[in-house]
């Protein structure tokens, strides 16, 4: 790991503290390398090694951050747009950081499961048409599936004339207006769009999972965590 300066180490591991606050904390003699106090602010160390405190308080080293956000309806999944809120605005302090983004899209009257990085190969590989990164979505309709529509969508429809899409998995539950559908790939409205081949109407759509890593109950919408070391094991192995 390149050696980093001590300033950039805080500032860019604690969202809320700027290069210079960084400088003034040092100033102040409340930051620890290794159990000793450093005052330099171009104190160089390896941040995969070095143990840094800031008031007595380790700084966990994070090179990426992969968050598991609860998306809520209303909200788009962008860094910025200039009408509607994104689900960047609903992170805490603790969770922002420069060059996050929303590694795949949900619709904006979707919600449930949005990943948000700022490791670009992750989220190349969670976009990428040739990963098929499983992704599975609860599902409400307007109207009962019919028994045929299973093996339509496990054989690989073709939406809107001539769009094909590569074959989902579709669950249907009890009662038959819900069910789970499992894509391997993320067309713009895809599940909108296969439902509507089908002449059915998506009332609700909940992502559930990504590649294997489910949702966690315990988030409220438009609740954030960042993710555990397993799930993200679980994410890159794709
Ligand atoms: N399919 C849709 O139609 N919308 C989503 O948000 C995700 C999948």
């Amino acid at each position: 790991m390149p050696l980093m300066r001590l300033d950039k180490f805080i500032s860019g591991q604690m969202p809320s503290v700027s290069r210079n606050d960084a400088k003034e904390l040092l100033k102040k003699g409340l930051v620890t390398v290794d159990g000793v106090v450093e005052k330099h602010y171009d104190f160089k160390l390896d941040p995969e090694k070095s143990v840094v405190a800031v008031s007595g308080n380790v700084i966990t080293y994070r090179e990426y951050l992969y968050i598991m956000l609860n998306k809520p309806s209303g909200v788009v999944c962008a860094v910025r747009d200039r009408i509607t809120p994104t689900v960047m605005e609903l992170l805490p302090p603790e969770l922002r950081r420069p060059g996050l983004f929303p590694a795949g899209r949900l619709d904006k009257d979707s919600v449930g499961f949005a990943l948000l990085t700022d490791d670009g190969e992750l989220a190349h590989k969670m976009l990428s048409p040739v990963s098929h990164v499983p992704k599975k979505y609860f599902v409400r309709l307007e109207k009962p599936v019919s028994e045929d529509v299973p093996e339509l969508f496990g054989s690989g429809m073709t939406i809107d004339g001539n769009e094909k899409c590569l074959p989902a998995e579709l669950e249907i539950l009890n009662p038959n207006i819900e069910c789970f559908v499992t894509l391997h790939e993320g067309k713009y409205h895809q599940i909108k769009r296969m439902f509507q081949a089908v002449d059915n109407t998506v009332v609700y759509l909940k992502r559930t999972t990504i590649g294997g890593v489910i949702l966690d109950d315990k988030l409220s919408e438009g609740e954030a965590r960042l993710l555990e070391e397993n799930e993200i094991k679980f994410l890159i192995s794709y």
